[in-house]
């Protein structure tokens, strides 16, 4: 008779030998970047709002500065300016016409991150995720909580409703039901109402674009990874809601080795697909960004005509999701694009050796 463990491995070792084992050996393991490197090409990817910074954000790379203290620098510029709607100050309000602002950070170096979501009256939430990162044992904090710990920081108490941003929540206020009792503006007034966001549109209109963020990703000259993203999150949306932007793999990831991404749009998409951890893991089997990028696209393709079973209004007439979703990726190796679900003539934001500047987005449809 023979022994019982011997003849008969448990169900977990049949797991690991069978299953787990081949598929590891298979791709090359993060531990890999550890080993001696040489120096990379350093590279900044992301979206098109994060241009401003990227040129001197490129250079301080090239200095030798860490990708981390870039990326969060570049997006605090976006974070401060009042005249995008989609991040921080200025930033368009939740149905209650609060600001509550979500963003994370997360450093390839120490594989850690920090974020924070759902946070009110603070002008740099980027900042403030970093702080989660290097000075809590956490990686999230919401809220109330999230903004006592960055007053605690120094950071000061910030009113980020402009007035550009309180005008368009009135408006989709006033428009959004013809059964409550606010009232659009008088009849001929509406046209100077179109006009409160130029280059946006109307908020009551369908059209209205309701999704925005800013997100950055850096390879630097030691060949570290790091990413932020950084976002107001959906328009008019419900208190509370928390998007993609502030949770780790979803609306970024990174991990050394293999590469780092990002994504902005819409943020439940980007949730229910892990969207930039998936990414992530593709580069980390020797994929090309782009296509790594097209192919975690495709899957939130298949993934939304599941949802649109109850959700229709996911997809346009043609079957295609109605919604806009970006994602942004660089790999070790300096190899880097940007993928749109839809929309043609869309850009990203790059720097590399060759400068700064906005190149086309691939799109899937
Ligand atoms: N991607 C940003 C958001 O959905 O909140």
């Amino acid at each position: 008779m023979g022994h019982p463990s011997a003849a008969r491995p448990d169900r977990r070792s049949v797991i690991a030998g069978a299953v787990l084992l081949p598929t590891m050996s298979a791709f090359p393991r993060p531990g890999r970047a550890r080993e001696a490197r040489p120096a990379a090409e350093p590279l900044l990817v992301g979206s098109s709002n994060a241009l401003g910074g990227m040129e001197e954000g490129h250079a301080r790379l090239v200095r030798g500065e860490p990708g981390l203290d870039v990326v969060i620098d570049v997006v605090s510029a976006v974070e401060a300016d009042p005249e995008d709607t989609s991040v921080g100050l200025g930033g368009l309000p939740n149905e209650d016409g609060v600001v509550q602002l979500d963003a994370a950070c997360m450093d390839g170096a120490t594989h850690n991150a920090g974020s924070v979501a759902a946070l009110e009256n603070i002008l740099h939430p980027a900042r403030v995720a970093r702080l989660v990162m290097e000075r809590t044992d956490h990686c999230l904090l919401v809220g109330k909580g999230a903004y006592e710990f960055a007053r605690m920081h120094g950071h000061e108490h910030v009113d980020l409703l402009t007035e550009k941003a309180r005008e368009a929540w009135l408006r989709w206020r006033e428009t959004m039901s013809t059964r409550d009792d606010r009232l659009p503006p008088p009849a001929g007034k509406e046209d100077e109402k179109t006009g409160w966001i130029p280059g946006l549109g109307d908020p009551a209109a369908d059209s209205f674009p309701r999704h925005g963020t800013t997100h950055c990703s850096a390879l630097s000259r030691a060949g570290d990874v790091a990413c932020t993203t950084t976002t107001s999150g959906l328009a008019f949306k419900v208190p509370g809601r928390v998007g993609d932007s502030p949770l780790i793999g979803c609306g970024l990831y990174c991990e050394a080795g293999s590469g780092s991404a990002g994504a902005t749009g819409r943020g439940e998409s980007a949730i229910l697909a892990n969207a930039s951890s998936a990414v992530v893991a593709l580069l980390r089997a020797g994929a090309h960004p782009r296509d790594a990028g097209l192919e975690v696209m495709s899957r939130i393709v298949e993934q939304t005509r599941l949802q649109a079973a109850w959700q229709p209004g996911l997809l346009d007439e043609k079957g295609i999701p109605s919604f806009g979703l970006e994602l942004y990726a660089l790999d070790t190796e300096g190899r880097f694009a940007g993928v749109t679900l839809r929309g043609k003539d869309r850009e990203f934001a790059v720097a590399n050796a060759d400068g700064a500047r906005l190149e086309p987005l691939e799109t899937l449809f």
